[in-house]
């Protein structure tokens, strides 16, 4: 594909055929995610890439976390502090805190996002159950044939964090280049114990999110969600001094 046309089709797909990725492909984005560029060329970040079994046996553990997580979250102050007296499976245990408050400037942004989605899918503001099963299929990597997480090095911070966006963004227009479609996914980001069964995870290498991956299902109405994004401009900052600065 030429770039431009790579960079145009990349939209986040939450709704994959069965197709198996074939190993031979997934190689090929790991190969070439890993020349992204880095802070130092430190490269910190490790991906851990689950499929057929393992991906089953996550995509259950991280589903019946979810189910455990879901009525606490609204839940009285005592009904969250006795999960954690009884250390509830449900709760998570991933590296990072989860946003708990979005910032002023954001939330809209956030919220008009959220609304396009569940527009699109005719799910009513108070429909708590849709609403609860399109959450839940986050867990199952929305059907996707295969899951990649993606590990940061503590130790060097917020930088790490930066080069694994880059990383996570080379794979995702590499995964376009070979007619792949992902979603990277903050949820998947939850719980690291299920992970730890599977995969050998330095204890300085800290969970930063999940990527599901798979073959594009073309009727889903789901991948027609094109959220709007902001002009250009309004990402620029004004130059202080007026036009031309001083
Ligand atoms: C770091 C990161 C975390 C995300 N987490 C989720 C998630 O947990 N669930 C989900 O459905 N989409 C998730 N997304 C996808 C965003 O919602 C999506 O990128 C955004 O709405 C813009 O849409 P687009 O990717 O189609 O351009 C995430 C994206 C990024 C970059």
């Amino acid at each position: 594909m030429e770039f431009i046309d790579v960079l145009n089709a990349r939209h986040s797909v939450r709704a994959f055929t069965g197709q198996a990725v074939p190993e031979a492909v997934l190689r090929r984005l790991l190969e070439r995610a890993a020349g992204s560029p880095s802070w130092s060329n430190t490269q910190p970040y490790q991906v851990a890439v689950a499929t057929g079994p393992v991906l089953e046996d996550l995509r259950q553990q991280l589903s019946s976390r979810f189910e455990r997580l879901a009525p606490l979250q609204n839940a009285p102050a005592w009904k969250k502090a006795l999960a954690v007296l009884r250390r509830d499976r449900g709760l998570p245990d991933g590296d990072f805190r989860p946003v708990q408050r979005y910032p002023d400037d954001l939330q809209p942004r956030r919220v008009a996002t959220g609304r396009g989605l569940y527009e699109l899918l005719g799910i009513g503001r108070k429909d708590h159950q849709a609403r609860h099963r399109q959450m839940a299929a986050n867990f199952r990597f929305f059907d996707a044939p295969a899951a990649l997480f993606l590990f940061t090095h503590r130790g060097l911070g917020v930088y790490s964090v930066l080069d694994a966006g880059i990383y996570l963004q080379t794979l995702m227009l590499a995964a376009v280049d070979e007619g792949l479609g992902s979603c990277a996914q903050g949820a998947l980001g939850l719980w690291r114990s299920p992970l730890e069964r599977h995969f050998e995870i330095p204890s300085h290498y800290q969970l930063l999110c999940g990527l599901s991956l798979g073959y594009p299902d073309l009727g889903a109405p789901i991948n027609r969600f094109r959220p709007e994004k902001l002009p250009a401009a309004s990402l620029t900052l004004a130059r202080r001094g007026g036009p031309g600065g001083d």
